[in-house]
């Protein structure tokens, strides 16, 4: 058996968010989220499930960390909710939804795990989205405000902080594809939710190098790798156009200070486009100490006139799939990865999710996932080639430390390291938990 070895100081980890994984929705003055409306809309999640409950992590920082702490991990990345700090998104503070965070950074730190911490992974408080939400660009200033308080609270305790978490899920599948909250269908509101939700990542990393606030921060963009079917100039066209739609849309404006120009004017051969205000690129490509890259899928990619927006299908048949029907495609983790360094430059990056959806079951206490480990050995390996070819990564997150509420399809797609009994909630480890913990501890992998 040969093994890889990764740098000294590489971090793992594992990440969740507020919603899907704190329940307690209506403790200690949380106000509700557009996720909490959504959820509670017939039809719009699977079996009516709600993150009411989730996996009660708000009461159980002690069982989760003993969990973190076992599995050897470093890191552990997690959301803050912005209805807890502010109910109604802004106005008054409720210094209670600042308690449950406080231990929990108080404890990971004691256990000498780094809190990495999101401020915005999709719990909009419902009061602003009743004035517009993201659509409203008076949103911005609310999220600025709600990021300042958080700085001032955790300053010093908090090193690595990520302003958005997957920016292409809070606009077009929020707002042109319906599937998450708020559920619109609409492209120009979409494309509205993105530019005003960069302009907000923008002014908050100004306000974090204006406050002086220790540590670094970025953000968490969603990548997949589509690789065009064919060498046809149909073919290739919309691939970039999809490509283009879905990496370059979010990573340009911040690390150039432009939008794709292909997007742009395909778009506007549509009849919709991005509305500036004068200085929005400059404080939307306001320096980021390092990216977050979140990573799970990919295709090929067939111009099929009609088909949709970009006049292009996926072609998916020859990969083998996880339980969420997601390609598996580990190659394509290691394209983007490479593209970034290739296309962005030395941007050190963490990957702040990469996982998969597999339902094994809990038999005689024991969850044999084995389908996991393999995706996520190969994964790894592809993140160390990347390594190998000079991308400055410095850790990996899993995407999940649990089992948890998983969107629009509740908690009927596992993510876990950690299976939960939603009934019960009780958590076993998987044997993915085990084989994960010897990567982290051991910071090889064999091959
Ligand atoms: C999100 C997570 C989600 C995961 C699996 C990412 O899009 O950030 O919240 O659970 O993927 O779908």
């Amino acid at each position: 058996m040969t093994t890889v070895q990764f740098p000294n100081d590489f971090k793992w980890g594992t990440a969740t968010a507020a919603y899907q994984i704190e329940g307690a929705f209506e403790e200690d003055g949380r106000g509700a989220s557009i996720w909490d409306t959504f959820a509670k809309t017939p039809d719009k999640v699977l079996n009516g499930d709600t993150g009411d409950v989730a996996c009660d992590s708000y009461h159980r920082i002690d069982d989760d960390i003993r969990l973190l702490k076992e599995l050897g991990v470093s890191v552990y990345r997690f959301s803050i909710a912005w209805p807890r700090v502010y109910p109604q998104g802004r106005g008054e503070l409720n210094p209670l939804g600042l308690t449950y965070y406080e231990e929990l950074i108080d404890k990971l730190i004691a256990n000498d795990i780094e809190p990495f911490v999101t401020l915005y992974h999709w719990d909009l408080p419902q009061a602003l989205q009743d004035e517009g939400g993201w659509e409203n660009r008076s949103t911005i200033d609310a999220f600025v405000t709600y990021a300042e308080t958080v700085f001032h609270a955790f300053n010093g305790k908090v090193k690595r902080w990520i302003t958005l978490n997957e920016p292409w899920c809070i606009s077009i599948l929020s707002n042109y594809m319906g599937a998450h909250a708020p559920g619109k269908q609409d492209l120009q509101a979409a494309l509205d939710v993105a530019h005003h939700i960069l302009v907000a990542h923008g002014l908050t990393v100004k306000r974090f190098r204006e406050l002086s606030i220790e540590g670094e921060i970025g953000y968490a963009p969603n990548t997949e790798w589509r690789t065009a079917y064919s060498s046809s100039p149909e073919d290739v066209r919309a691939t970039q156009l999809r490509n283009g739609s879905f990496n370059e849309w979010f990573l340009s404006p911040v690390l150039k200070g432009e939008y794709p120009e292909l997007l742009t004017s395909w778009y506007e051969s549509k009849g919709y486009k991005v509305k500036f205000e004068p200085g929005d690129m400059d404080i939307i490509s306001e320096p980021i100490d390092f990216l977050g890259i979140n990573y799970y899928t990919g295709s090929f990619i067939r111009y099929a006139e009609g088909n949709d927006l970009y006049n292009s299908e996926e072609i998916s048949s020859s990969f083998a799939k996880t339980d969420f029907d997601w390609n598996i495609y580990a190659d394509g983790f290691y394209n983007v990865l490479t593209w970034i360094s290739a296309t962005y430059g030395q941007i050190p990056i963490y990957i702040t999710e990469n996982g998969a959806c597999y339902e094994a079951e809990l038999q005689d206490g024991k969850v044999n996932d084995e389908a996991r480990i393999s995706f996520l050995h190969d994964h790894i390996m592809a993140l160390h080639r990347a390594i190998e070819s000079g991308v400055p990564i410095k850790g990996y997150m899993v995407w999940s430390l649990m089992d948890n509420f998983e969107w629009a399809f509740g908690y009927s797609k596992p993510f876990g390291l950690v299976h939960i009994d939603f009934e019960t909630l009780a958590r076993t480890p998987k044997a993915s938990y085990y084989w994960y913990n010897q990567l982290a501890s051991s910071n090889q992998l064999e091959i």
